[in-house]
C-alpha cells in the first residue's frame, strides 16, 4: 500500500464585516426568498478596507504553524483568482506574515475557483518524493461583482490554509482523479478590471457539463463507486449549485434525486459557504471543514470532491476520513470566524465595495477598520505594506 498523504490540518479565515442577503433585498426590492432559497445564500463576508487575499490567508495559516510548527514545511503554494500582483506570490507576503524559515519555495497558482485543487496535488507529488516534508496550500479569494448585477447576491470572501504532509490527521487524499477541461467564457476577469464578468446561465451549464465530464473520467479511471461515498463536497459558488451539481449526477447515473439522498449526500457541506458567500478557491475546502464538524463519526469513510474553476477546469476525486480525526478539527475556532463578523448596512457595504487602494504611487494609510491578526496598513511607492498586531 502507498503511503497515505493528505489534509493533516485546516483551519480558515474570512472578514470584519458581513452583509446579511436581507439587507441586500430591502436594497434591490428583491424578495428575500429568491437569496435564501432560490441561490441558498443567508449572508456574505466584505472585507474591510484593511483586509484582502494576503491577510485572510496569513490568518487561516497561522493556526496550522502554531499547532505543528514550521519546520518542516519547505513549500508554500498561494491559489487565488483575486491576484493583488502580476508578479510577485501572494504567499510571500503570507510566508513572510507568519514567519516561515527561508529554506522555503513559494509559488501562486491560478485557474479560477479550481486552483487550490492544483495546489493540494502538486503538494502531494512534493510530499511522495521526500514524505519528511509538508506543504502549506493557502486559497484565499475576495469575490467581486459589479453592484446591482446578478452576480452581487453570490459575493464572498475567505482564506482556507491547509497543511498536507504524511500520515495525514485529518483526510487521506486518493489517486484516481477524473479531469476535465472545456474553453469557456462563463466566468472571467481581465487584467483591467476589479470585479469579475460572469455569464451566470452559462456559468451553471459550463459546471454542469465540467461535473459530467470529471465524474465520466472518474469512473474510467477505476475510481470507487457511487454506494461507497459518505458525502460529496462540491466548489459552493452558491450553495444551490452543489444541489443542482449533485442531482445532474444522479440523473445521469439513473439515480433518484429525492430530498432525503441530497440532504444525506450534501446537507452537511453547505453552512459555513451559506453565510460566507463565494469565496472562490477556498469554497470547496470550506464545504469539508463544514462536513467534518457537523457530521457524525466520518471515521474511515471515503468522501467524494468536486473541485470546479470557471474556463473551465474539474476534478473528481476522493479522499479518506482518519481515525481520530475529530481531535484535530477547529469547529470552534471556525464558529468564531463566522460569529466575529460586524454586520454592515447596504450604505456602509457599498461605501467598502467602492473603496480600492490608491493606484498613484504615494504613501497612503488604509483606514484601520479589521481588528483581526494582520492588516493592510497602506501602500507605498505601489508596495503594500502589511503589519501585525
Ligand atoms: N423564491 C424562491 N426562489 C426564487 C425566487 C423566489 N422569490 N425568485 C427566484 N428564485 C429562484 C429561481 O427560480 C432560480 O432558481 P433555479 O436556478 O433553480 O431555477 C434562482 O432563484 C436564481 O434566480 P435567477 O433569476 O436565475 O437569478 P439571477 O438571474 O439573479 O442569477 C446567478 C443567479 C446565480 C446565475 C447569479 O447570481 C450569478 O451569475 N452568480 C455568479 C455565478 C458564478 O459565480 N459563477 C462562476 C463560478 S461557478
Amino acid at each position: 500500500m502507498s503511503l497515505p498523504i493528505g489534509i493533516h490540518d485546516l483551519s480558515f479565515a474570512s472578514t470584519e464585516f458581513v452583509l446579511p442577503h436581507t439587507a441586500l433585498a430591502a436594497h434591490n426590492g428583491t424578495d428575500v426568498a429568491k437569496y435564501h432559497v432560490g441561490i441558498g445564500q443567508q449572508s456574505m463576508s466584505v472585507p474591510a478596507a484593511d483586509e484582502d487575499i494576503v491577510t485572510m490567508g496569513a490568518t487561516a495559516a497561522a493556526p496550522l504553524v502554531d499547532r505543528c510548527g514550521k519546520d518542516r514545511i519547505r513549500t508554500v503554494v498561494f491559489a487565488t483568482e483575486s491576484s493583488i500582483d502580476q508578479a510577485k506570490s501572494a504567499g510571500v507576503y503570507v510566508h513572510s506574515l507568519i514567519g516561515l524559515v527561508p529554506s522555503c519555495r513559494v509559488v501562486e497558482m491560478k485557474q479560477a475557483c479550481y486552483a487550490a485543487t492544483a495546489a493540494l496535488q502538486f503538494a502531494i507529488g512534493l510530499i511522495r518524493r521526500d514524505p519528511s516534508q509538508q506543504v502549506l496550500v493557502i486559497a484565499s479569494d475576495v469575490s467581486t461583482y459589479e453592484p446591482d448585477s446578478p452576480g452581487e447576491a453570490t459575493q464572498g470572501a475567505a482564506a482556507a490554509a491547509m497543511l498536507v504532509g504524511a500520515d495525514p490527521a485529518l483526510v487521506r487524499i486518493e489517486e484516481p482523479s477524473g479531469l476535465f477541461t472545456a474553453d469557456v467564457m462563463d466566468f472571467w476577469r481581465p487584467n483591467y478590471r476589479e470585479a469579475a464578468l460572469v455569464n451566470g446561465r452559462e456559468s451553471v451549464g459550463a459546471y454542469l457539463r465540467a461535473v459530467e465530464g470529471a465524474w465520466k473520467d472518474y469512473t474510467k479511471q477505476g475510481g470507487r463507486s457511487w454506494e461507497e461515498f459518505a458525502a460529496f463536497v462540491y466548489h459552493q459558488p452558491f450553495t444551490k449549485m452543489a444541489y443542482k451539481a449533485h442531482r445532474h449526477l444522479l440523473s445521469l447515473c439513473g439515480r433518484p434525486a429525492d430530498r432525503d439522498t441530497l440532504e444525506r449526500d450534501l446537507g452537511r457541506t453547505t453552512a459555513y459557504n451559506a453565510v460566507i458567500g463565494n469565496s472562490y478557491t477556498a469554497s470547496m475546502y470550506l464545504g469539508l471543514a463544514t462536513l467534518l464538524d457537523q457530521a457524525d463519526d466520518l471515521t474511515d469513510r471515503p468522501l467524494a470532491f468536486l473541485s470546479y474553476g470557471s474556463g473551465s477546469v474539474a476534478e473528481f476525486f476522493a479522499g479518506t476520513v482518519a481515525a481520530g480525526y475529530r481531535t484535530h478539527l477547529r469547529t470552534g475556532a471556525n464558529h468564531e470566524v463566522i460569529a466575529r463578523r460586524r454586520p454592515l448596512d447596504h450604505a456602509g457595504y457599498r461605501a467598502l465595495h467602492a473603496w480600492s487602494l490608491p493606484a498613484d504611487g504615494g504613501d497612503h494609510s488604509t483606514p484601520a477598520q479589521t481588528t483581526g491578526p494582520y492588516r493592510l496598513a497602506g501602500v507605498s511607492g505601489h508596495k503594500r505594506l502589511y503589519e501585525t498586531r
